[in-house]
């Protein structure tokens, strides 16, 4: 098991644990206390949930975008009560990236915010969403708008929650682990491109499992870094939105019926157009990004919806302020900078695409 640890200046720590076996670090924590599990109900169903102590209470849900509500989150902070919970309590979420939110928003709000733990159950959530403190619940108007900043104090990562996720969604998660590499580790990024037959195929569990977990150590081992230095997103973590300008935009206009890790690849092919663009990147290190992309199956689909309705869906992110995009450029294999630019340029390069 490899342990990772994320200590922002003037915040609890967050103890990450990676690998066969890393739910052991439960036992002793949960002693004594009232356990209030937040688990996607997938995880009874694909007969994956642990056998637990009287003290944890489960609270099954159906993870997926709907469930990022302002009204589930009453509903959670209400059965909360009727388990019996109190400041001293503990959230542990178990699920994807959904539940990850959903479960830090409830923790951070109940009793003016309890312990949370986070078990991520998706690619996604065990290479990103499931560190880094950031809840969100979703309004009509657009995706993530209502939030926290709440950061779990411990996190297990299992793999073997993977066996039976669709193909479709370990895939997409995988977008992250490439974003990751692109922006932040040129190190990361080359174990990808090392062990990508291995980690698309998944043919050998016990090889599948060693490469998967490099990666996963890797990508949160660089999401820390930044998260360490800017928890509440000021300045330089706003690199960790490396494809998601128009990946964000791309999946509010799907209203979520594309994963969030497709249209992060397709934002991380735009943003290799705009480096190219403002000759921030070598051409050979964006052939380079761009062939990473394609062994993962990411290829470069032709935008067909109308660049109007991208545009409207950009400028309500949360990544703009004061009228210029924050938009997350790579300069290199492993570099990456924050620039701001006009909307108008932005509106040209995406009628280019
Ligand atoms: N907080 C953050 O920093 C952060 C970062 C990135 C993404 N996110 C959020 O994460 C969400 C996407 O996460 P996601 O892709 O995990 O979505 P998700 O939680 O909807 O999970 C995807 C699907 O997989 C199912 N599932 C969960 N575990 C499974 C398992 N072990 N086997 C089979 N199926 C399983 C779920 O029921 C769901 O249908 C988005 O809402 C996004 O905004 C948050």
């Amino acid at each position: 098991v490899i342990a990772l640890r994320c200590q922002p200046a003037g915040e609890p720590a967050t103890e990450v644990r990676i690998g066969d076996g890393a739910g052991a670090a439960f036992a002793e924590r949960a002693r004594d206390r009232r356990v209030f599990a937040l688990v996607d109900e997938v995880i009874a169903e694909l007969g994956l949930q642990p056998a637990t102590p009287p003290n944890w209470v489960w609270h099954p849900v159906r993870g997926g975008e709907g469930l990022k509500t302002m009204a589930m989150a009453e509903t959670v902070l209400r059965a909360m009560v009727q388990a019996g919970c109190d400041r001293g309590s503990v959230l542990c979420a178990v699920g994807g990236g959904t539940v990850g939110d959903l479960g830090g928003f409830c923790a951070s709000l109940f009793a003016r915010g309890i312990e949370l733990w986070q078990v991520p159950t998706t690619t996604l959530a065990m290479l990103d969403s499931a560190v880094g403190g950031k809840t969100a619940v979703n309004l009509p108007e657009g995706k993530n708008l209502v939030g926290t900043v709440h950061p779990a104090t411990l996190v297990v990562v299992e793999p073997a929650f993977l066996v039976c996720e669709p193909e479709r969604n370990y895939r997409a998660g995988l977008a992250e682990a490439i974003k990751m590499g692109l922006g932040l580790d040129a190190e990361l990024f080359a174990l990808l491109e090392r062990d990508a037959a291995v980690l698309r195929q998944r043919r050998d569990r016990a090889e599948w499992s060693t490469a998967f977990v490099g990666v996963v150590h890797r990508s949160l081992a660089a999401k820390i870094a930044v998260v360490e230095q800017d928890l509440r997103e000021t300045g330089r973590r706003r690199l960790l939105n490396l494809g998601h300008t128009l990946g964000h935009a791309l999946e509010a206009w799907h209203q979520g019926s594309v994963p969030h890790g497709e249209c992060v690849a397709r934002g991380l092919w735009f943003a290799l157009d705009v480096a190219r663009e403002l000759g921030a990147m070598r051409s050979e290190e964006i052939e380079r990004a761009g062939a990473l992309l394609r062994r993962y199956q990411h290829h470069r689909m032709p935008l067909l919806m109308p660049v109007d309705e991208l545009m409207a869906f950009v400028l309500r992110d949360k990544k703009v302020d004061s009228g210029v995009v924050h938009f997350a450029v790579p300069t290199g294999i492993g570099t990456s900078e924050v620039r701001p630019l006009e909307p108008g340029l932005l509106r040209r390069l995406l009628e280019r695409e």
